[in-house]
């Protein structure tokens, strides 16, 4: 069981890569990078990430979050999560628990991750695949009882299903077939146990 809501006190730091580029294989160059992390939202982060939003065109792949945050909040087997570079809030997603999940959930062992963005004039810079670099250990944190994150991505949406695949998801081969706005991918992340200290 997840024993409290987490605040973003709790931020996960993911990476730091400064100077001569990203981590390797993510393609983007000799661009400058500051230091991502995960955080839940909080009220001292909310009005920065409500801000936030992806290109118009892509709205209907991730939502904004003046839609997607508020029932986020309202959900307590939703988390909320901005994803912070150099302490400024750049993306963001929501990860679901539960029944609430929909049917690609099975268990107490699963989460959806949804609504995942990064912010219009963050893109293009390797944010979300160092971003998702850090879920397992976030999860990890969340509810250690969590081993596999499952998500629905558009089957038009190349840059995100390359991000997805990069990042260590796995296409599971199925088709969701529940989204408005055409068939989607059903891509899964393993989360491992925590390495033996
Ligand atoms: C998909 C997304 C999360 C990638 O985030 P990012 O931090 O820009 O990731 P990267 O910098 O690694 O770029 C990923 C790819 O997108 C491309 N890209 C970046 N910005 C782009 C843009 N505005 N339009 C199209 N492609 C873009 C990059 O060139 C890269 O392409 P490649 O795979 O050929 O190398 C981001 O583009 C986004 O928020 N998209 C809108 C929302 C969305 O689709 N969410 C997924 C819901 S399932």
């Amino acid at each position: 069981m997840v024993a409290r809501r987490a605040t973003s006190e709790d931020a996960v730091t993911v990476d730091v890569v400064h100077g001569d580029g990203p981590a390797a294989g993510d393609g983007h160059g000799d661009v400058r990078h500051g230091q991502i992390a995960l955080v839940p939202v909080d009220l001292r982060l909310r009005a920065r990430v409500l801000a936030l939003g992806p290109h118009p065109r892509q709205r209907r792949y991730s939502g904004v979050p003046s839609d997607t945050l508020p029932p986020a909040e309202r959900d307590p087997a939703q988390y909320p999560v901005a994803i912070v570079e150099d302490g400024n809030p750049v993306g963001f997603f929501a990860l679901q628990g539960g029944p609430g999940a929909g049917r690609l959930i099975r268990g107490r062992q699963e989460m959806l991750l949804r609504a995942f963005f990064v912010d219009a004039t963050r893109q293009g810079r390797g944010i979300a695949p160092r971003a998702l670099l850090e879920l397992p250990r976030y999860i990890r944190a969340l509810d250690p009882a969590i081993r596999r994150v499952v998500l629905t991505v558009n089957v038009d949406n190349g840059p995100a299903i390359r991000t997805y695949l990069r990042s260590g998801f796995v296409d599971t081969g199925e088709l969701f077939h529940g989204g408005i706005y055409g068939p989607q991918h059903v891509f899964a992340l393993s989360v491992p146990r925590a390495p033996a200290a």
